[in-house]
């Protein structure tokens, strides 16, 4: 059932766990992440990057896609179909197309523009029923040609855009999207305390760059705050090498290991055990 994401995130961060949000590029992508979510039972957020976007043909492509697949898989978990990293433009795009949620990312703006933006931008999601996220602070990296600095997010700017009645606040705490360096310093938890501090006990936080996040700082971020976790690259990485192993064990005429519908199969299973070790992790099972 497609939803908007308010819901489960309140009840996500009343009951201190966090809802995944795996993004999606194809239709193998949002099948595995939809299976594995309903055979945990987990509620879900499909995250959409406008790159991501773009190569599916356009957002309308996407909603009705994620729509149909959603009714004839049978899926009875909460899905939401959420912007990520979404521009001005980008977020009445989706709303138009019939997205369940956005992200409207004005964090390379200053904070007085993202301001005025995100609110309009509430009330246009809001009018026609959408949960709306919102960021402030980067989140270091590149993430289909986003790029952040990766400077933490200042808890009384936080405050500002919290206080604009977003649904969920993005806040840079030393994140980064990608794989992390090896000379990573770490999640800021000073940071993330300050801006819970600031925004009060009922606005969850989503921690971008889930991917390779050690277990413990998962589960700390958690206790913190953090009601939704995004993870994009990790399902990359392992479709990638599922995808290569199959290719590298080489496959002949008479196997037909050519064939799209089995060459895409390894990595597809893989997308389905990675979604299930990371709903193990954030607590998410059995919370539809
Ligand atoms: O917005 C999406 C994410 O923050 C995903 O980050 O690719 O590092 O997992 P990641
Ligand atoms: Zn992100």
């Amino acid at each position: 059932m497609l939803v908007n994401a308010k819901e489960m995130l309140d009840k996500a961060l009343a009951s201190h766990y966090a809802v995944p949000q795996f993004n999606i590029n194809n239709l193998e992508w949002t099948k595995s992440i939809l299976l594995a979510c309903e055979e945990t039972k987990s509620p879900v957020i499909l995250g959409v990057s406008e790159g991501a976007g773009k190569y599916m043909t356009g957002f309308e492509t996407v909603a009705a896609m994620v729509k149909a697949m959603d009714k004839s898989l049978g899926i009875t978990v909460p899905v939401a179909l959420h912007l990520d990293h979404g521009s001005y433009d980008g977020c009445y795009s989706c709303i138009k197309a019939g997205f369940t949620s956005i992200m409207f990312d004005g964090s390379h703006f200053n904070i007085e523009e993202n301001v005025e933006k995100t609110k309009e931008l509430v009330a246009a999601a809001h009018k026609a029923g959408l949960s709306i996220e919102a960021e402030v602070g980067s989140i270091g990296g590149e993430e289909d040609g986003v790029v952040g600095m990766g400077e933490c997010a200042d808890p009384a700017e936080c405050k500002k855009i919290a206080d604009l009645g977003i649904d969920f606040l993005a806040a840079g705490i030393g994140n980064i999207h990608g794989v992390y360096p090896p000379d990573w310093k770490g999640l800021s938890f000073d940071t993330l305390a300050a801006i819970k501090e600031q925004i009060g006990e009922k606005m969850p936080l989503v921690l971008h760059g889930g991917s390779g996040i050690p277990k413990e700082m998962i589960q700390k971020a958690i206790s913190l705050g953090v009601a939704k976790i995004n993870v994009n690259t990790e399902l990359q990485l392992v479709f990638a090498a599922a995808t290569r192993k199959y290719i590298e064990a080489g496959s002949d005429q008479k196997s037909k290991g050519f064939d799209p519908r089995k060459l895409l199969k390894p990595g597809a299973d893989a997308i389905i055990e990675e979604c299930k070790a990371k709903i193990e992790l954030f607590g998410c099972a059995n919370k539809a």
